[in-house]
């Protein structure tokens, strides 16, 4: 990590920030508005402070260290698609047939043996300094809380080691960590996760779960730790495969977890099966908060950190933030595994404003009729890719997969309702817009095959149309046309919603000779005018199930939705900036931004069509 930083200041990477500034949403909107730049770089904030307390820390906090492609390339050591190529000879590997060939394999062979971790018998440079139980405090750390409405304090980039109960598997995940008090920690391992299979473990054997959380060391342990590496894979094995040298381990002091020596700081415990506590609620990745449930909670025994440690944390929240980078490469890396499910795939793209598990577009050599809707089964059947919201498949033909533009233009120029395959899966335990918590509505599109032909529909300027509807329904605030040249003309409508949109819809039945595709969003908090945050908001917002009806023409319902709809959760808010602090540090300087940027990056709510 000071490596790192170092290489950052030479190359005039790193901003550093030496007033002070509190762990309390001021440090975290300074990050959150710094990551969404088109030139962002991390930041060290030297005087953390907690105001509310009183407390000044001496340990800086580092934020933003995925910055950019750069930076994360800088972390992994080698461009994300190289070492794809790596793990796909490795999956290829074969046994050499003739001296020549033998020779030649030396060095893969080689690679391999600094996969697995080694276990150091003497104590690391995390444990230079250690705090034991009676002197716990966690208030010590400069723990963020990241969002106004943030049940508390948390830790945000925690590195969490755990292992299965009888030894054998270890696993590394990052997930977020509710400080509660002086010397207690929620663990908000998902369900789906491996720390929450293990924990099952010590739940039913009735023991205690050992729990090691470390925080900074080599920035690499941070990617891994977000790597979805199948299950019973520790993922320090990518990390040795990765940086070609072994994760160098110790032993916790007060149990048998093993962590990276270089840690920056590690808080060490367990996790008593038989109590749960309330997590949240958490301006999450999805850019919505995360509801208050029962997670497990770990009793920590022992701090320990080097002598002069950062505190690396992040801020999740509306796109495009630090995730965008170390999911481009995690998407990169992960592709050559992906194959063998799907041996005809080409390509895929997870564009961060569907927030990864919201969006999948995939490029595919089409072999046999149904070949698209094969894969989508795939993709639903595995591991974290079933997650997946929505996948659009598309054919070997198609423009890259980054080039939205064109793409958008390529789909919509083959969809049709026929292609479209609604279905139901498990989703992101994240997910706010099924019916009902882990199980909701999958969308696949087949983009694959000959395009439609175009000109189907008569197409009126955005007022002309926009009057029509308001002839039906005067709730409807404003109207914007995308790509009306294609197959599929698409208006999106902004709607003052008093009851369920899907009225709306069907009121709009008379008007299908003008658009193919109609998308109804709230008028609250969206801009017609900014594509990027409408798919973060569509995909965000809609169960396919529920929410997108085919017939008389593919309409789709991406309000909020409440009780009007019989939608009977409880429909979270958006991560917003607390106004007060986002005025304050514009005022200070510490930010530079206007009223437009506010918007662009709907950090205050807001109302266009008002
Ligand atoms: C910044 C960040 C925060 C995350 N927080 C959580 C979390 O709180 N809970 C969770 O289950 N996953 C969280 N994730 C996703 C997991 O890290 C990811 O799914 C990982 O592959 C889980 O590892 P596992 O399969 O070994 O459990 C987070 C990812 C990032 C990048």
């Amino acid at each position: 990590m000071k490596n790192l930083v170092e290489w950052l200041k030479e190359h005039g990477g790193l901003k550093i920030i030496d007033e002070p500034l509190d762990v309390e949403l001021e440090i975290p909107h300074i990050a959150y508005i710094e990551v969404k730049k088109s030139d962002s770089r991390p930041i060290l904030f030297t005087r953390p402070v907690w105001r509310a307390k009183g407390l000044e820390y001496d340990i800086p906090v580092l934020m933003n260290l995925f910055a950019n492609r750069e930076i994360t390339e800088k972390i992994l050591g080698d461009h994300p698609d190289r070492i794809a190529m790596g793990i796909d000879q490795l999956m290829k590997f074969k046994p050499p047939a003739g001296l020549l060939e033998k020779l030649k394999t030396v060095p893969k062979l080689m690679a391999l043996k600094n996969v697995f971790p080694k276990r150091l018998s003497f104590r690391g440079e995390c444990q230079e300094t250690i705090i034991p139980k009676e002197k716990v405090d966690l208030d010590r750390l400069p723990i963020l809380k990241t969002w106004p409405e943030d049940g508390g304090r948390f830790i945000t980039m925690g590195q969490v080691y755990t292992r299965s109960l009888d030894g054998a598997m270890q696993n590394l995940g990052m997930y977020r960590l509710q400080q509660y008090g002086r010397d207690r920690l929620g663990m908000h391992w998902q369900i789906h996760k491996d720390a929450s299979h293990f924990f099952d473990q010590y739940r039913e054997a009735g023991v205690k779960m050992p729990v090691s959380v470390a925080i900074g060391g080599d920035p690499l342990y941070i990617w891994c730790g977000q790597a979805p590496m199948p299950h019973g894979l520790f993922e320090l094995l990518l990390y040795g495969f990765i940086r070609g040298r072994k994760a160098q381990l110790v032993k916790s002091i007060t149990n048998d977890i093993y962590i990276p020596r270089d840690a920056d700081i590690v808080i060490e415990g367990f996790v008593d099966p038989e109590k749960m506590e309330i997590e949240g609620p958490f301006g999450d990745h999805t850019g919505y908060y995360t509801l208050p449930e029962a997670f497990p909670v770990m009793e920590v025994e022992a701090i320990t950190m080097k002598k002069d440690p950062l505190f690396c944390a992040t801020v999740v929240g509306k796109p495009p933030l630090e995730d965008k980078y170390m999911g481009w490469a995690t998407e990169r890396v992960f592709l050559p595994m992906l194959k063998p499910l799907a041996p005809d795939l080409i390509d895929y793209n997870m564009p961060e404003n569907g927030v990864f598990h919201n969006l999948i577009l995939a490029k595919m050599a089409v072999s046999y009729k149904g070949h698209a809707k094969q894969f989508m089964h795939a993709f639903w059947g595995v591991g974290q890719m079933s997650f997946v919201k929505h996948a659009i498949f598309v054919d070997e033909d198609a423009p890259d997969l980054d080039d939205y533009e064109k793409l958008t233009r390529y789909i919509l120029d083959r969809v049709s309702p026929e292609k479209i395959l609604i279905s139901e899966g498990i989703v992101d335990q994240l997910d706010h817009s099924s019916p009902q918590t882990l199980v909701g509505g999958k969308m696949g599109i087949d983009a694959t095959g000959a395009q439609l032909p175009g000109g189907q529909k008569r197409i009126l300027s955005d007022r002309e149309l926009l009057e029509k509807m308001r002839d039906i329904d005067a709730d409807i605030v404003a109207l914007r046309q995308y790509m009306s040249d294609s197959a599929n003309p698409i208006a999106i409508i902004a709607l003052d919603k008093r009851e369920s949109a899907k009225r709306t819809i069907d009121s709009l039945v008379p008007l299908a000779g003008y658009f193919s595709i109609l998308v109804v969003v709230d008028a609250k908090n969206n801009d017609l005018d900014n594509p990027y945050m409408l798919i973060w908001r569509v995909t965000n917002n809609i169960d396919a199930g529920r929410d997108i009806l085919l017939e008389p023409f593919i309409a789709i319902d991406a309000t909020n939705k409440n009780e009007v709809d019989g939608f009977s959760r409880k429909w979270p808010g958006d991560t917003m900036c607390d106004e007060g602090v986002l005025r304050s540090l514009i005022d200070r300087g510490l930010v530079e931004l206007d009223s437009d940027e506010i918007v662009r990056m709907s950090l205050l709510p807001f109302n266009l069509y008002s």
